[in-house]
């Protein structure tokens, strides 16, 4: 590590016992945020720790829907996230009752399959449509469309969360490859919201037939917000913290990692007699790279940016995120 960074370290340290905070990072953040985290994890594992920590402030390095579902599940604690503009474009798809999306403004929107909502219309119109069907938001949505769900999911656990239901038809939003894989998980019917991640939905099936070619003794591991003929391809296809799980349980050596590129450290670090190799390289989210040592630090040095959720959104969507907690 660079001198600078180690005396950053030093002083981050000296501050977060000060103020008794401890720092969550996500999967994706950058090598040297992840190694200063209190706690690293998938998005499942990130709420967990969230409804169940002790401290006085905790530091978010990751996307703004991360630390708003930190603040929904912890309103008496100070929720800060590190870069005030670390949003998700995937999260930012869908509203409540107001279309801010072209529907133009999707790349790759041609033929949609028959099951895709389209995504010019709201939460409000679907649910209009589908009156008896719950809304399953995953959690990368803002906290009012969690306030409008009756449960959230991840991707590690749609598909316990849909098959926990006593509904036929559930609305799923706003990912619809996330959505496409429950699908073929479940005999319910998915109403899907058109959204997407643009890291994953790059990925394509000549991704995958050039990595078999490439290294034909690598298992294929793919994040389910890829595209569902890229996924049918995969070895295996799981949330981050599952890839993590799957490479050291593996008696295999090699693997290739279709997801975004931050995960590499971990599983390097954690398997080092194991050989990763980027499904795409370009498989990298500017969100979550934004988060750099210097913005922990001013994080907690002048206590930026504070992410508060007002409670008439707050207390819907912790429901929706506790009844997600009690079902995985
Ligand atoms: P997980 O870490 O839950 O798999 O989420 C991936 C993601 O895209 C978060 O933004
Ligand atoms: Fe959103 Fe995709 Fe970035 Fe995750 S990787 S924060 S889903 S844009």
């Amino acid at each position: 590590m660079p001198p600078n960074n180690l005396k950053l370290v030093e002083k981050i340290i000296k501050l977060k016992e000060k103020r008794n905070a401890i720092i969550l990072a996500h999967n994706y953040q950058r090598d040297e945020v992840q190694e200063i985290a209190d706690f690293t994890g998938d998005s499942l594992e990130l709420s967990r720790t969230a409804s169940e920590i002790k401290c006085d402030v905790i530091v978010f390095a990751g996307v703004n829907f991360m630390a708003e579902s930190a603040s929904i599940l912890n309103p008496d604690k100070t929720v800060l996230l590190t870069e005030k503009n670390a949003g998700c474009p995937m999260a930012d798809m869908i509203h409540v009752d107001t279309p801010r999306i072209e529907r133009k403004s999707f790349p790759g929107f041609k033929n949609p399959p028959p099951f895709i909502f389209p995504a010019y219309y709201t939460l409000r119109d679907i649910q209009a449509k589908y009156p008896d069907a719950p809304v399953v938001s995953y959690v990368n949505t803002t906290a009012d469309i969690k306030a409008e769900s009756f449960i959230c999911c991840t991707s590690a656990n749609i598909i316990k969360v849909i098959e926990s239901l006593p509904d036929e038809i559930i609305i799923s939003v706003p990912d619809r490859n996330l959505s496409a894989w429950a699908q073929k998980h479940t005999k319910k019917k998915i109403i899907s919201w058109d959204g997407f991640c643009h890291v994953h939905e790059r990925v394509t099936v000549d991704d995958i037939s050039r990595a078999r070619k490439e290294h034909p003794k690598a298992l294929i591991m793919a994040h389910p917000e890829c595209r569902l003929d890229v996924l049918e391809m995969a070895d295996c296809v799981t949330s981050t913290s599952g890839m993590l799980r799957y490479a050291k349980s593996s008696s295999e050596k090699e693997f290739v990692v279709g997801t975004e590129i931050g995960l590499m450290y971990r599983l390097r670090k954690e398997n080092p007699d194991k050989t990763f190799y980027p499904l795409r390289k370009d498989m990298i989210c500017p969100n979550m790279k934004m988060t750099t040592l210097q913005s922990v630090y001013r994080a907690l040095s002048e206590n930026t940016f504070v992410v508060k959720v007002p409670e008439y959104i707050r207390i819907p969507a912790q429901k929706a995120l506790d009844r997600m907690l009690e079902v995985s």
